[in-house]
């Protein structure tokens, strides 16, 4: 495989930006080889800077649900652009996607857009401060939230201990207002709220069954729905498992592959937000017409019918083929997969929350991985992250990916 163009465009980034890149898994550095510089996009294949073509399984990390570059969207962007990108100023786009948003998520009765996942996370939290009138805040170990200061924080060694600041430059002042509890231990999440009862202002979560506590202790549920938001279901994970928080975010999928975020619930705790309330938020170019526009037609192509059951179907296929491809060659991996969003860990399992994912060998992911990327196979370059399947992908897409796993995974038990 060619690989010249990409290394020299590396070199070049190398000089000017961080690490070369502009968000750091893209530098491959988990899986020990180069980043691929990609030139253009098309259905569900990469093509790179050398010419090399790859069935893309990364899908932007997530928004590219139909797939790079759908017409019907990219018509709409372009027609959309033509009028003027920006005007800082209100209109019928914003208010349409605000409406479709609303239709599919009922907890969501008002929307705010904003431009990213990180921004709508912050914004949920700050509210829901505001709406407390208190500043502790609980997620999980292992769950990432965008890289706002309060959630850049895990738990230290103890489960239950206060926030340690994960990234230099957080302050510890703030990170002591984040508590983390292990993911899927509600007992944990018991103790925590009421030992600190009265100094929770919201649980923050990528959707489980917390609503009868948080209703308990008056916290604020929040769901970042910024991944899961119309991929496992148009209504997202809380359609998909019944439970309604207080407020969602949003990210991803309703952009089409522009920058956009979107938080919002129930009406009264919204009309805090400013000008309607004093909790202030906002953007130079939110709800600009190009990312909406982008949202809107990309909700429009998810609303047709069939549309989920196809992805839970080619979710199947992938799933069913990998851990058959990796049971056969004997290797002992866990497979956890929501409709077509999956992680191949390569542990026996089973993986429920941070400590067991910990355990996955992430040099037998690193080794599958540059295995697939040579067989024109492109998934997430790290261990960590998931597959997307999106509805471009065809079982022919498939089964390519499921060869090159059985011989991937052939490869590893020899070495
Ligand atoms: C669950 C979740 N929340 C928030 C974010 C942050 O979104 P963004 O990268 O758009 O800031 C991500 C990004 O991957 C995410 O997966």
């Amino acid at each position: 495989m060619k690989t010249n163009a990409s290394k020299k465009l590396f070199e070049a980034a190398l000089r000017v930006m961080p690490g070369g890149v502009n968000s750091p898994v893209r530098a491959f550095k988990a899986v020990w080889t180069l980043p691929h510089f990609i030139a253009r996009a098309r259905g569900a294949k990469l093509y790179d800077a050398d010419g090399n073509a790859f069935v893309d399984y990364v899908m932007s990390w997530g928004p590219l649900v139909l797939g790079h570059a759908p017409a019907p969207v990219v018509k709409a962007v372009a027609r959309a652009a033509a009028r003027g990108t920006s005007y800082g100023a209100p209109t019928a786009l914003e208010v349409q996607l605000a409406e479709m948003i609303v239709e599919a998520v009922p907890s969501m009765e008002r929307v705010r857009l904003v431009n990213s996942g990180t921004e709508a996370v912050m914004s949920a939290i700050r509210l829901a401060r505001a709406y407390t009138g208190r500043d502790a805040i609980l997620k999980f170990e292992g769950c990432y939230h965008g890289h706002a200061d309060s959630l850049l924080v895990k738990a230290g060694s103890g489960a239950m201990t206060l926030g340690i600041p994960d990234s230099p430059g957080v302050p510890a002042d703030l990170a002591r207002h984040t508590f983390t509890a292990p993911y899927n231990d509600i007992t944990a999440v018991e103790r925590l709220l009421e030992a600190h009862r009265g100094n929770f202002a919201c649980v923050i979560v990528e959707p489980v069954a917390l609503r009868d506590l948080t209703h308990h202790y008056r916290i604020v549920l929040v769901f970042d729905e910024v991944l899961t938001g119309f991929r496992v279901a148009y209504g997202g994970a809380q359609a998909r498992y019944g439970v309604t928080p207080d407020l969602t975010c949003l990210g991803k999928i309703i952009g089409g592959g522009l920058p956009v975020g979107a938080y919002g619930g129930r009406a009264d705790i919204m009309k805090l937000i400013a000008p309607d309330g004093p909790v202030y938020q906002a953007g130079t170019l939110s709800g600009n017409p190009l990312a909406v526009t982008a949202g809107i037609e990309t909700l429009k192509l998810l609303k047709k019918a069939g549309v989920y059951r196809q992805l839970e179907e080619r979710g199947r296929q992938l799933g069913d083929g990998l851990s058959r491809a990796a049971r056969e060659a004997g290797l002992q991996v866990t497979l956890n997969r929501v409709g077509s969003m999956m992680t191949l860990f390569f542990t026996p399992g089973p993986v429920t929350d941070y400590a067991s994912a910990k355990k996955s060998d992430t040099q037998a992911y690193a080794k599958y991985f540059r295995a697939m990327l040579s067989q024109g196979i492109y998934l997430a370059p790290s261990q960590f992250e998931a597959v997307f399947l999106s509805t471009a992908h065809t079982p022919a897409d498939l089964n390519k990916t499921v060869k090159a796993a059985r011989a991937a995974f052939n490869k590893l038990k020899i070495t």
